[in-house]
């Protein structure tokens, strides 16, 4: 029991003079979706192609499913399958053509039954000689998905799969995701959506190659020790702009028809909050401790940290 797929320590990379991974530690165990959140630019693509071979890395080093990341890539690549974040799909061949040509690559046996299995499974099996450019973006990933899995890999790396898809067709997405790691699959995913984020077990919050927290993600919140209040009133704007002449270190949001107002200085958040609330007739609740939130406050204390060697 408790097996773990990825291990890695040290992981470190610099393109020319910027250090893009740094220093990062990484361990998932089997069955588990982890997710890697952060800022376009932080690193996580090049990271997710450290972990499975794809790319060498300055110092640091570990395992993937028991081989070693920067020896054995071969034997790696066997068993993942990698949703890129950019070309998964040859658009320019039919559904059953990209599907095909996956399974060959990797010497799938019984290939043709996998791939019209793969199809039916898919819903795809009518369109099968439809090119997948024609496809729409909800079923182009699908179809990404189904060519990742045509091998029965043991992790899936899935890099921003569902950026551009519709909600309905996400969380379908998601309820695949789910089903496979109930599996065993273990699978890695970066996202930029939080309604996500909370569906992982377990999330890194990577910012300019540094990683500033990871966890269970029912637990991110606690552990970056915010409070937030939400509070609501006729006219927002003179809320928000209340708040910022106090001069206090506050970090304020919207969200939806109320502002959120948050600190680790608890004391100090319940005070302004209570004066504020109070001179513009306004009203406030303390709200569950969010992942958003968190994330705002870890980006927005980071930026100092973006080092060039
Ligand atoms: N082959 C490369 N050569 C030089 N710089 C690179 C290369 N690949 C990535 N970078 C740089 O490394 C940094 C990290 O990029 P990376 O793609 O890993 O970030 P990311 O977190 O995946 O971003 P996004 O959310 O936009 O996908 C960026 O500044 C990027 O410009
Ligand atoms: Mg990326």
């Amino acid at each position: 029991m408790n097996e773990i797929v990825i291990d890695a320590k040290g992981i470190t990379k610099k393109f020319g003079d910027f250090t893009v991974v740094d220093d990062f530690d990484i361990q998932v165990p089997k069955g588990a979706i982890y997710g890697f959140l952060g800022p376009n630019g932080s690193g996580k693509t090049t990271t997710i192609r450290i972990l499975c071979g794809l790319l060498t890395a300055d110092s640091g080093g570990g395992t993937c499913l028991g081989h070693d990341i920067a020896k054995e890539s071969e034997l790696i690549k066997r068993e993942v399958g990698y949703m890129t974040q950019k070309f998964s799909l040859y658009q320019d061949l039919t559904i059953r053509e990209n599907l095909d040509f996956v399974a060959r690559m990797f010497r799938v046996k019984n290939r043709r039954k996998r791939v019209q299995a793969a199809l039916e499974d898919l819903g795809l099996a009518d369109r099968s000689h439809q090119l997948a450019g024609e496809l729409s973006g909800g079923w182009k990933q699908r179809l990404a998905l189904a060519t990742c899995l045509i091998h029965d890999p043991k992790l899936l790396l899935l890099d921003e799969p569902t950026a551009g898809v519709d909600p309905k067709a996400r969380r379908e997405f998601w309820d695949e995701i789910r089903r496979l790691a109930a599996e065993g699959v273990t699978i890695l995913v970066s996202t930029h959506y939080m309604d996500e984020a909370v569906q992982c077990d377990s999330i890194a919050y990577i910012a300019y190659g540094k990683k500033l927290i990871d966890g269970p993600s029912n637990r991110i919140a606690q552990q970056v020790g915010l409070k937030t209040y939400r509070v609501t009133g006729a006219n927002l704007r003179a809320l928000e702009l209340a708040f910022k002449d106090t001069g206090e270190d506050l970090q304020i949001a919207r969200f939806g028809t109320g502002l959120h107002v948050s600190s680790t200085d608890h004391q100090m958040l319940k005070q302004t909050v209570k004066d504020i609330a109070t001179d513009q007739g306004a009203k406030f609740e303390l709200q569950p401790a969010g992942l958003e939130e968190a994330f705002i406050y870890l980006m927005t204390g980071s930026k100092d940290n973006f080092r060039k060697d």
